[in-house]
């Protein structure tokens, strides 16, 4: 009753049947049968930047964004206002979560090749949304103002300094003065809070548009991908989304337990006169920032910045017709000897300059995170 009068209200002054059609036809649109369960991370990734939105628009009520007050307004919401530290903790464990889902969806279309011909544009934005969700990690690590997030934002813009020709320029320029202070927590704060929202929330606008436009890819060779009839192909709706669904109230159930079992501490505030021992930046930047120590500084920081321009060519380097991985040779052990060499540079970092026991040896890792025993008379 009440819907057919709303209905009827919208209709009598808009022609709704122009809006409702295509959105009727996008959601019977039939997808290929080879979309599953490995097809979801992008929606994920999707739902864990709307949480980042929607907790980061609530933290934003008492966060204050300048250096005598950054600290203690963040231990504020920890404390004092209803659910504060929830929402806290969502928005933290999220950012985390969103880096890896990003990841393992790129690594999801890098292995049924759906980068190759005609989605070579959904890639490159995809490169692109990558890069912007590392670097909103970068800018949100700072906001918080503690020791933790002072030095390793003090190490990053460093290395970042090191780029021959534009580096000091790049480094003064995120800075914004000598050193890490309050104009850096300015900076940070405005490319954390509007820019990159606002431009991931276009680009992945663009992305999905892409998406539903040229049709999901199948594993069919370049050039013989065929158009899905509706008796060959699962509905988007309910078939696929419900599939969604269920990762989503998995993902949710994640997000929420970590938050509340494994909180982020706040730590000391940002102290620029102490500088603490130990300083490693966030698992996400780890296997850049430790494969640096093996090469001299400019030469690692030039070799690593063809990381993403190696991304961004693939589409354009890899030629060949087949989508299949496993007609795919080369492509495939290039990916799997990156992931092998980003984990183990990952795992190495982490266990660098630290002591641990395994078996009831005390080894201690050196800088480059090689193991050395520690001998009774040391301990
Ligand atoms: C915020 C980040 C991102 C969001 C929200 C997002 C969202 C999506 C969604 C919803 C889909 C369709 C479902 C699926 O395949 O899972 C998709 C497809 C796709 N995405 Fe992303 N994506 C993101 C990042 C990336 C990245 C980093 C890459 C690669 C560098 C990428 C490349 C692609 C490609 C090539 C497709 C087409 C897949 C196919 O046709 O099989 N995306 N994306």
């Amino acid at each position: 009753m009440l819907k057919n009068m709303v209905s009827r209200w919208f209709e009598e002054r808009f022609d709704v049947q122009a809006v409702k059609e295509p959105l009727e036809y996008q959601l019977r649109k039939p997808l290929p049968r080879n979309i599953g369960w490995f097809h979801t991370f992008g929606s994920m990734s999707l739902f864990l930047f709307v949480s980042q939105v929607l907790t980061g628009i609530l933290l934003l009520i008492y966060y204050r964004p300048t250096e005598g007050e950054a600290f203690e307004s963040v231990k504020f919401i920890m404390t004092q206002p209803y659910a504060g530290w929830l929402f806290r903790q969502v928005h933290a464990w999220g950012a985390n979560l969103m880096i890896l889902m990003v990841t393992i969806h790129m690594m999801r279309t890098y292995v049924t090749g759906s980068y190759k011909k005609p989605r070579e544009l959904t890639w490159l934005i995809g490169v692109g949304l990558f890069m912007m969700t590392l670097v909103f990690g970068f800018t949100g690590y700072l906001l918080p103002w503690n020791q933790l997030a002072y030095w390793a934002t003090t190490v990053g813009t460093e290395i970042a300094g090191a780029v021959p020709g534009i580096g000091e320029f790049a480094k003064t320029l995120m800075r914004g003065g000598v050193n890490v202070g309050g104009e850096t927590l300015s900076r940070f704060f405005v490319l954390h809070v509007i820019v990159l929202p606002w431009a991931l929330f276009f680009l992945i606008g663009f992305h999905i548009f892409l998406v539903r436009f040229q049709e999901m890819s199948t594993l069919d060779a370049v050039g013989e991908e065929k158009k899905t009839k509706p008796e060959d192909g699962i509905p988007f709706f309910p078939d696929h989304l419900l599939k969604e669904g269920v990762v989503f109230f998995v993902l949710m159930g994640v997000l929420i337990t970590l938050s509340i079992l494994a909180p982020f501490e706040l730590g000391e505030k940002a102290n620029p006169l102490s500088t603490p021992v130990g300083i490693k930046p966030e698992w996400y930047f780890m296997p850049m920032y430790h494969a640096l120590k093996y090469f001299p500084k400019v030469f690692g920081v030039l070799l690593l910045g063809m990381a993403p321009l190696f991304l961004f060519i693939w589409p354009f380097v890899d030629r060949g017709r087949n989508r299949h991985p496993l007609k795919r040779p080369v492509s495939m052990t290039l990916g799997i000897i990156t992931f092998v060499v980003v984990i183990f540079l990952g795992t190495l970092g982490c266990l660098s300059e630290s002591k641990q026991n395994f078996f009831g040896k005390v080894y201690e890792f050196d800088i480059y995170g090689v193991p050395h025993q520690v001998t009774e008379q040391k301990l």
